[in-house]
């Protein structure tokens, strides 16, 4: 198992595509409304991809039809846009990967549609959380399991009886979508995956925690693509693309505002 470690100038092209990323679902919290459908996502994603000069890596990926993820409610990840309209008090993840100079910047985050339930809220800002708490022991020479290890501490000890996902885990990424490491976000066992492997400057992966508000169970639909929670009950998730540094980490996908219909909802505590 190699993990590469990226040149600057490929640091440098992954800057570029992360920032677009970034800027693209940025653009999805601004337009986002009750009555839209997962298909104008996906046109609104795949129209300012292109606009920019790059190309939406999910379309046509192992066959996925579309330019993005659009994941509603107990759907935990890779769910196809479509037909279905954003209803209120719906949650939504939107999950862009752009390619831009020959690299792959990945990052999504969780919307409310309207407003959201008590449910929809614990389970979206434990997500937020996680992902930050997942960062946070980003470093060079860190341990890539110290990531899970991290997030499952902060989930257990929130004491909502919440799942942490474990069928899908981050990845590095950079010339190829998905790339080594696999990143857990859960506690790994020593000579689990490379849960002992060491973090080094110039590694590029994503942390991109899935949170159940039951069980961390979850199933592949009929269209061999979209993943729902087994009990169907609400999954939320967030993800960046890390640039690991001698101090600790870049977020490749940092957006410079706030992240409208998600960050800053009214009645929302962090
Ligand atoms: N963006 C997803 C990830 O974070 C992968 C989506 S693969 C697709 O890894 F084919 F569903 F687009
Ligand atoms: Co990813
Ligand atoms: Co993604």
């Amino acid at each position: 198992m190699s993990i590469e470690l990226k040149s600057p100038r490929e640091v440098a092209a992954l800057r570029v595509a992360g920032k677009m990323a970034a800027e693209t679902l940025m653009l999805v919290g601004d337009r986002l409304r009750v009555g839209m459908t997962t298909d104008e996502i996906d046109r609104i994603v795949h129209e300012d991809t292109v606009r920019r000069g790059a190309r939406p890596a999910p379309l046509n990926y192992k066959g996925f039809p579309k330019s993005v993820c659009t994941s509603v409610n107990h759907v935990v990840c890779h769910g196809i846009p479509g037909s279905y309209a954003l209803r209120d008090g719906d949650i939504v993840n939107v999950d862009v990967t752009t390619v831009a100079e020959g690299m792959h910047g990945d990052t999504s985050a969780t919307f409310y549609v309207g407003a959201p339930s008590a449910d929809a809220r614990r389970v979206t800002e434990a997500a937020r959380q996680a992902l930050q708490v997942g960062m946070s022991v980003v470093k060079d020479g860190a341990r890539v399991g110290d990531i899970g290890a991290a997030i499952q501490e902060y989930i257990e000890g929130l004491g909502q009886g919440f799942g942490i996902v474990r069928d899908y885990c981050g990845h590095g990424t950079g010339r190829r979508f998905h790339e080594e490491p696999s990143v857990a976000h859960y506690r790994q066992g020593r000579d689990e995956r490379n849960a002992r492997v060491r973090m080094k400057a110039g590694m590029v992966f994503t942390v991109e925690p899935m949170i159940n508000l039951g069980t961390h169970e979850v199933e592949t639909l009929g269209d061999r693509w979209t993943v729902v929670t087994a009990d169907r009950k609400l999954s939320a998730q967030f993800e960046h693309t890390l640039l690991v540094t001698r101090a600790g980490y870049e977020v490749l996908t940092a957006r410079d505002g706030v992240l409208r219909s998600s960050e800053g909802v009214v009645g929302v505590s962090a």
